[in-house]
């Protein structure tokens, strides 16, 4: 690795070149699909588990109690076997994303992301031959360790390739891809439910096709400069570096990622200094906003859409046809996220969602108490008015905490804690998807339409977080956070001079604080 040399900082504007280069398209869009995995699985869940021969074979009680007519509509699905299936892929892909950060410091991007596509696509087989609930179950948990390896290493590799100006929108192809799979899973469980006697087992079953996507395009696509750089590589990051910005001149881009491996490979037992006091903030951050994606609510329709339409009175396959309609808004929803997020800023986004959340999440809530009763279906129009606040709900989550969750931890953290970092909040966020899929139907079942007013509570809570401790990470290069975004912070500032950098590491990160 060069000597210990900090160059002198020319003009932003003018030292990172670069074009978006039909290369830097292919690696984005094929690594991206690994959210094609992780949304298929969202869809999914819900769907099969409001097929009858799904619940028939693994689930009979809920199938009875489904059928049970007199049972209270907010009910009916509460059972804890149930919503295990569902949340078992988060607690696997909580686990899971540890080790993929691993992986990801010692393998590299790449090969993180193709094994997760060989865990899902076993997941996948195990679960269309699956004769019992453990089988099933067991499928569920390759499936997590596929999903957990790649919301690892996708958010980091799309944030590593990219230029600085168009970071944001590259990153939320990954979030596109998530919205594209709900949808897609959404379209097959209504055709599936309609007209096919297995149609669990097609499902499923098609999960299998994105991680084949992701598995053969994985050999396309580069390492990412930093990666190699980082592993000692540096003349093959020069040439990736070339070749993804379409120019020779990338030495200023180059020196600095240089220098951030450099500080980087300072740092003994990386996974530890994420606990030390200057990571604090970025740990608080990632994490929280996992914490606060998931306590929007957001899956409380995304997974459920189908039992809840349900719930309120729709039928089987008119509450699918619901949920497909609430697919694409949040597939529009991202592609607007992903013109706007180098434009208008990641603060903006965050809190103009909070406030389309808020209200819509209330106004749920008050059209399922003003229609009181428990065992009767709503009345036509308080039924289309839930959908079009879920779909208001949905497309203000879509433009903002949905991509942004994932964006702003793989962007904050400098490149010595990176892969940990992220992984803690990858992990923060399976967690709390755990949290919300294993207790959302029992909180449905206990709170009712209060269930919504305790979505908005936090929603307002979130918000006044992002307006006071969020700083806006819109155009600065990844490796220049330390000195322009977290030193010059009113409040986190104060726990960046923790005295656990060396002279030789301050001096690396000072070289940007221009
Ligand atoms: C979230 C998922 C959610 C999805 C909806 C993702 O960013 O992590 O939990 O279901 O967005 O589009």
């Amino acid at each position: 690795m060069g000597g210990f040399v900090i160059t002198g900082v020319p003009d932003r504007q003018t030292k990172f070149e670069g074009k978006i280069t039909f290369y830097l398209v292919i690696c984005a869009v094929i690594a991206a699909t690994g959210g094609l995995m992780f949304g298929y699985d969202i869809g999914i869940s819900g769907g099969v588990t409001s097929m009858d021969s799904f619940l028939l074979k693994f689930f009979p009680s809920v199938y009875y109690k489904k059928k049970h007519v007199k049972e209270d509509n907010y009910c009916k699905y509460d059972d804890h076997k149930l919503q295990l299936f569902t949340s078992s892929l988060y607690l696997a892909a909580l686990v899971s994303c540890f080790f993929a950060s691993a992986m990801c410091r010692r393998f590299g991007r790449k090969l993180t992301i193709q094994i997760s596509s060989v865990f899902f696509f076993i997941g996948v087989i195990l679960n269309v031959r699956a004769n019992d609930l453990h089988m099933l179950i067991a499928g569920r948990i390759l499936l997590g360790i596929g999903v957990g390896f790649a919301n690892q290493a996708v958010p980091l590799f799309l944030s590593e390739i990219a230029p600085f100006h168009i970071r944001g929108g590259l990153n939320i192809l990954f979030q596109l891809n998530i919205t594209i799979g709900i949808l897609v899973a959404n379209v097959v469980n209504y055709y599936a439910s309609k007209s096919l006697l297995y149609g669990w087992k097609f499902s499923l079953g098609l999960a299998g096709v994105p991680a084949l996507i992701l598995c053969i395009g994985s050999f396309l696509i580069t390492e990412t400069p930093t990666s190699l750089i980082q592993h000692g590589r540096s003349a093959d990051g020069l040439e990736v570096l070339k070749k993804i910005r379409g120019t020779h001149n990338v030495e200023a881009e180059f020196q600095e990622i240089l220098q951030a491996s450099e500080a980087a490979s300072l740092v003994e037992r990386p996974f530890m200094s994420i606990f030390r006091r200057s990571s604090f903030p970025q740990l608080v951050i990632g994490s929280l906003l996992q914490f606060f994606q998931q306590f929007t609510g957001i899956n409380a329709i995304m997974f459920y859409a189908p039992v809840l339409f349900e719930a309120i009175g729709f039928k089987s396959h008119a509450s699918l046809l619901s949920a497909v309609a609430i697919g694409t808004v949040n597939l529009i929803g991202s592609v607007v996220s992903l013109l706007a997020v180098d434009k208008v800023g990641r603060k903006l986004l965050l809190l103009e969602g909070c406030l389309q959340m808020f209200l819509s999440m209330a106004a749920i809530g008050a059209v399922l108490v003003a229609n009181g009763q428990q065992n009767q279906p709503l009345d036509n129009d308080s039924a289309m008015g839930v959908v079009m606040f879920a779909a208001l709900f949905v497309s203000g989550f879509a433009w903002s905490w949905g991509p942004l969750a994932w964006l702003i931890p793989s962007e904050i953290f400098p490149l010595e804690t990176r892969t940990a970092g992220y992984a803690v909040a990858v992990s923060s966020n399976m967690l709390f998807t755990f949290v919300i899929a294993q207790i959302y139907l029992s909180m449905l079942c206990r709170m009712r339409a209060g269930v919504f007013f305790f979505f908005s509570m936090w929603i307002a809570i979130m918000g006044i977080f992002v307006a006071v401790f969020l700083p806006e990470t819109k155009n600065i290069p990844m490796d220049e956070m330390v000195a322009r975004v977290w030193k010059k912070h009113w409040y986190w500032k104060r726990y960046m001079d923790d005295g656990t950098r060396s002279l030789k590491m301050e001096a690396l990160y000072d070289a940007y604080s221009y």
